[in-house]
């Protein structure tokens, strides 16, 4: 057998990310939009007509002239790729020199230390405050060469505070990459303000409230600069035509993200006191997810539910999450299903 002594130093810890057996369970674990795939994108699919013996266009220029109408920037402002997720990997590509330290919050999205890591670049943890605040301070201090803060926070649900950003970009030596995957949730996004920070990366996806997390689609904006670096790096054609092609259409229904947003507002509050009926402590959210320390032991609940054709996260063996679970917040229909599940679970085992 090959021993792990092959892998580069840096990768030889890595394991592979979450990968449950699935079979036809309601999903409340992966917060994408309950409201079921992107409407627009679906139709655009069904009726496209795509030459796939071509290549797409090297930079998604489509995709990005949507999404520079959308905000009001440029489509040099924009890069985009494959997801969020390749996203983080070319800005820690192109910010980070080899043994450089990043910083990112505790806790927060499990994949920025593989992010780092892959990079060469060194994880350093920032504890976030009591409320799961972002400790700036502590940031700044760290020295780091790139921070990576997560607003909403995955998965404590939470936006950090507005005037923590800002203090972050004006203090911080670096380049702060804000990974705002559930932005569309919540009223505090910074990507308006690219031009205003020559440090400032925001990170978006069309995974969650786009509903289109099948087709991978993901994109950063930044100063005309920061982009053109980042452009320079990231792997041409990673888009490919179908995704682009769906991602501008999606863009193009903003009826569809505004529906999903009211859905999500109206039943956070009412999933979340039923989940205090139920005796759990749910934490505040501004995403479409709710963070909640679990009445009886986590695991069990998670395992039970999954028997009874419910799905969520488990959080509880990680550090300032203990015994908490992450669920998704569904329409009034699922959330009726999953909390009568959850009470039968706390019946069983509680
Ligand atoms: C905070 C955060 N960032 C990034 C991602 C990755 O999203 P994508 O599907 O765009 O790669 C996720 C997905 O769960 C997330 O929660």
């Amino acid at each position: 057998m090959a021993s792990r002594d092959v892998m580069r130093s840096t990768t030889r810890g890595f394991r592979r990310y979450y990968n449950p057996e699935v079979g036809g369970e309601l999903r409340m674990d992966t917060n994408t939009n309950v409201l079921g795939s992107n409407p627009a994108a679906e139709k655009y699919i069904r009726e496209q007509r795509e030459d796939i013996n071509g290549y797409p266009n090297t930079y998604s220029d489509g995709l990005r002239d949507a999404l520079a109408s959308l905000y009001g920037l440029e489509r040099e402002n924009f890069v985009a790729g494959s997801g969020s997720d390749e996203m983080l990997d070319v800005s820690f590509k192109t910010f980070t020199e080899w043994g450089d330290g990043c910083v990112m919050p505790v806790p927060s999205y499990s994949l920025y230390d593989y992010f780092i890591k892959m990079s060469g670049g060194k994880p350093l943890a920032s504890e976030l405050t009591e409320d799961f605040q972002l400790d700036v301070d502590d940031m700044v201090r760290s020295g780091a060469k790139v921070a990576i803060v997560p607003s909403p926070n995955n998965p404590t649900g939470n936006s950090f505070r507005q005037k923590d950003l800002e203090d972050l970009l004006r203090r911080f030596g670096g380049i702060v990459v804000i990974d705002e995957a559930y932005g569309e949730y919540s009223d505090s996004s910074m990507i308006s303000r690219v031009g205003e920070f020559d440090n400032l990366v925001i990170l978006r996806t069309f995974s969650k409230a786009y509903a289109m997390a099948g087709l991978r689609v993901g994109y950063a904006a930044a100063s005309l600069d920061l982009a053109d670096m980042m452009n320079s790096v990231k792997i041409p054609y990673s888009l490919n035509k179908i995704g682009e092609g769906a991602a501008i259409a999606a863009v193009k229904d903003q009826e569809f993200i505004e529906r999903s947003k009211k859905m999500v507002a109206e039943e956070r509050p009412k999933l979340a006191a039923e989940l205090r009926k139920l005796n759990f402590g749910p934490y505040p959210s501004d995403a479409n997810f709710i963070l909640a320390a679990s009445p009886i032991d986590h695991s069990v609940l998670v395992s039970e539910l999954k028997k009874k054709g419910v799905m969520i996260r488990d959080f509880g063996d990680k550090r300032r999450t203990e015994n908490c679970v992450r669920m998704t917040v569904g329409t009034a229909e699922l959330n009726k299903i999953m909390t009568d599940r959850i009470s039968e679970v706390l019946e069983e085992f509680g």
